[in-house]
């Protein structure tokens, strides 16, 4: 039997490795913030409006949503990720956003008004690179909103313009005697939507209209740098190869280390992220 779309990430997205992300979110909402201001800025989210946050992880932007529809409006996390969504209904009960709510299911597959209104917008921050079927997940997620509503998401661009995802793994790479085999560039993955085109088309394919695609560079950051460098050695690539590999974990996290000092300012470590954002309507 075929397995359900999604399933590598499911797996990955609820396994061990996850408890990384919840315990960093906090430092991670912080450094990304200026980033999701982009797609908030093409949102533009309004009183009363009813709101999906796709991919929302630990949920810091579905309560920020939460907070700018405000009483009348609403905000819904969707994540296939059982600890994130943990953490997301913490967090919106110690922010007091009772119109915050979060539902763990597929964006791909899931009626995600659950029945409901459809959404008068969708947000996402980093959230819709992972599926399998991008064009069936995008045109489920149509299906839920009302017509003419907003679509804005971010998501990276190249591996290369993006140190900020890629530069402590490759400064690392050395130091690990099996190297990782080279991966499908627009597989499920951080980077699957870093071809503009790639993007423009899935979501044409999907029945959007109004694609609009730009760059938006900035330095992200700002942590001392050994929480710079414990973060750095926690998520992404590296760490996964630093669990396979952990007999080399000192000689990687010296190279690490030097390549972070090179990005060491007075206000902390800051390196460069390049990001598409994106919006649409439906
Ligand atoms: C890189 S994280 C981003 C999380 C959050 N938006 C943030 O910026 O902190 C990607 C998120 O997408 C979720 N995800 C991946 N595939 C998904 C799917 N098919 N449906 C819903 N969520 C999915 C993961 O569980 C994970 O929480």
């Amino acid at each position: 039997m075929d397995k359900a779309p999604n399933a590598a990430q499911a797996e990955f997205w609820n396994a061990g490795a996850v408890c990384s992300w919840v315990d960093l979110h906090a430092d991670l909402d912080r450094q990304f913030a200026p980033l999701s201001d982009q797609a908030l800025a093409a949102l533009r989210p309004a009183p009363g409006q009813r709101l999906l946050d796709v991919g929302c992880g630990c949920g810091a932007n579905t309560v920020e949503l939460a907070g700018r529809v405000g009483p009348q409006g609403a905000a819904v996390g969707v994540d296939i990720s059982a600890p994130m969504l943990a953490r997301a209904r913490e967090l919106a009960g110690e922010r007091g956003a009772v119109n915050a709510s979060f539902v763990e299911a597929d964006a791909q597959i899931a009626d995600l008004s659950a029945g409901g209104a459809p959404f008068d917008g969708v947000f996402s921050r980093f959230g819709v690179m992972f599926f399998d079927d991008p064009v069936a997940a995008f045109a489920n997620i149509r299906r839920h909103m009302r017509k003419g509503a907003t679509l804005a998401f971010i998501c990276w661009r190249r591996p290369d313009e993006n140190p900020v995802m890629l530069a402590p793994y490759r400064a690392a790479l050395d130091a690990f005697p099996v190297k990782p085999p080279k991966t499908d560039p627009l597989a499920p993955g951080p980077f699957a939507f870093a071809d503009a085109r790639r993007i423009d088309s899935i979501l044409g394919e999907a029945g959007f209209s109004a694609i609009d695609i730009r760059p938006h560079d900035q330095k992200v950051g700002g942590l001392p740098f050994e929480k710079a460098l414990a973060q750095a050695l926690r998520i992404g690539p590296l760490a996964g190869l630093l669990r396979e590999q952990p007999e080399v974990a000192d000689a990687a996290r010296q190279r690490v280390a030097e390549a972070l000092r090179r990005h060491e300012t007075p206000d902390g470590v800051w390196l460069d992220a390049a990001v598409w954002v994106v919006s649409a309507r439906a």
